[in-house]
């Protein structure tokens, strides 16, 4: 069991986190075996895209994972400005020196997967020929860990040269070259790559468990996948689409139980709740977005907030999801939180110090909503642009996933009420802007006051 973040301290640098807030649950190990994901492929084949994204996901569902690239061993022990001939088969001593910085990465890994806080490792590097993958999987072996491999295969040059442009030419491997210059060297690394290029095949490697991906999802081959995390894996991958796209996120409007600091219940917008419904609305129409999808929970303050984005912009096609409505608060539900606080002041204390992992009797955690917005997740990654209308807690955990947040650290984000959060996917990651009206609201991000705080400070101390 690992205890999960420290006492008094700010938990990421953007300033999400209360610096009051003690983080105290142990965070539970999911699976006994380790895995290796092992990504294979020619350079800008989306390796590092599908390798980050796929760590966001694991650890969104509870895996601790984290990526292994080994191009940024290559930089720091032989420097980032290589010619192509460095990538050149025959080159014995870059091979070598390749093979060098392959060995130091697989240490870490290990590393990483037996200190107890991994489970996951992702070993992204282009891993293209079967001597390679041997000596990958034979470290694996050694050490008792599940291998599973993702290829990603391109045979569209369009594609090719877009993944360069959008990614390759501001590396730091060309931070002194024209943009010319380096798509010509990147090219030729390429080619030097695909001189002893061998593919995973299902005749060969029949007794590897691995997924080809084809043309960006065209098509898949899939061969012996074992277990939770490979198979998650694959349902991960093919749902994942690269075609540019917005997720809008906010809240409902302000309810009038927002403002008696209530929580949970069907309640209804209130003035300024409705206030916000109409520029949001405005705001919508302004985005131009020819085919909007507005998603809701099955709850009256976000239809209600949807209502009237539905009538002020044109085309827009609404969805109720039960997946999210908000966190069930079970025997709390419709109380203060200074009610919960009188009335059940050890679930108050429970829920403070291990809040993702905490279960309101009768009702849910953290951890239950992310498992019940999965399929919201795959949908959203399925779809083009997106609002999404809900609740504090969804949104956390919906921000969560997009924004790459530690679990522990999920619902202590702050989510305000009346503002919108327009989340853009770029190649590594996620572009976040925040858009807010003019229309009031409480704050609804309570901060629990537990007498004991101190003495449980002491107890990690
Ligand atoms: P290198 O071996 O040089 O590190 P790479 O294979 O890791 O290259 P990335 O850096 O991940 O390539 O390339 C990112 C680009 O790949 C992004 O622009 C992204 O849109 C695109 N991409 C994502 N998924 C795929 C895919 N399945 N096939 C091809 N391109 C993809
Ligand atoms: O207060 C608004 C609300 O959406 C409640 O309905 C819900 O119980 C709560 O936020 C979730 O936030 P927290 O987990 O911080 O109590």
């Amino acid at each position: 069991m690992r205890s999960s973040q420290s006492v008094n301290s700010s938990i990421s640098a953007n300033g999400y986190i209360n610096d009051e807030i003690t983080f105290l649950a142990p965070c539970p190990k999911l699976c006994n075996v380790p895995t290796v994901i092992v990504m294979v492929g020619l350079p800008a084949r989306g390796k590092t895209f599908i390798a980050r994204k796929l760590t966001h996901y694991l650890n969104w569902i509870g895996y601790k994972t984290k990526v292994f690239n080994l191009g940024e061993y290559r930089r720091k022990n032989f420097g980032a400005t290589k010619p192509p001939s460095f990538y050149h088969p025959d080159n014995k001593e870059a091979v070598a020196s390749r093979l060098k910085c392959c060995a130091l990465a697989l240490e870490d890994m290990t590393e990483f997967l037996k200190s107890g806080s991994g489970e996951v490792a992702v070993f992204d590097a282009t891993n293209t020929t079967r001597a390679r993958r041997k000596f990958i999987y034979d470290h694996c072996d050694k050490n008792g860990h599940k291998v599973f491999f993702i290829e990603s295969c391109l045979e569209n040059p369009e594609i090719e040269m877009q993944n360069i442009t959008e990614v390759k030419v501001g590396c730091p491997d060309y931070k002194d070259m024209n943009a010319e210059d380096a798509i010509k060297d990147f090219k030729a690394r390429i080619e030097n790559y695909r001189l002893a290029y061998q593919p995973l095949s299902v005749d060969y490697d029949r007794k590897l468990s691995f997924i080809k991906i084809m043309n960006v999802g065209e098509q898949y081959q899939i061969n012996k996948v074992e277990g939770f995390v490979q198979s998650k894996s694959v349902y991960y991958l093919m749902n994942m689409n690269i075609i540019p796209r917005t997720i809008y996120l906010v809240r409902h409007g302000e309810t009038e139980y927002n403002q008696e600091n209530r929580i949970g219940g069907d309640p209804q917008l209130s003035d300024r709740g409705v206030q916000f419904a109409e520029k949001l609305a405005e705001f919508m129409s302004g985005e131009n977005i020819p085919e909007l999808k507005v998603w809701t929970s099955q709850l009256r303050r976000t239809v209600q907030s949807a209502e009237y984005v539905s009538a002020a912009v044109s085309n827009v096609v609404t969805e109720k999801w039960k997946a999210l409505n908000e966190i069930d608060a079970g025997i709390c539900d419709e109380l203060t939180y200074n009610e919960i606080k009188e009335k059940f002041p050890e679930e108050y204390k429970a829920r403070s110090e291990s809040k993702f992992y905490y279960r309101y009797p009768r009702g849910e955690s953290y951890e239950d909503l992310v498992n019940r917005l999965e399929p919201v997740i795959m949908e959203l990654e399925r779809k083009r642009d997106i609002l999404v209308i809900c609740h504090q807690g969804v949104m956390r955990c919906l921000l969560a996933y997009f924004l790459d947040h530690e679990l522990t650290a999920l619902p202590w984000l702050e989510v305000p009420l009346h503002t919108v959060f327009k989340l853009s996917p770029t190649a590594y990651g996620c572009k976040e802007e925040k858009f807010t009206f003019g229309v009031d609201a409480v704050s609804t991000h309570h901060i629990p006051s537990i007498e004991s705080s101190e003495n449980l400070q002491t107890d990690l101390d």
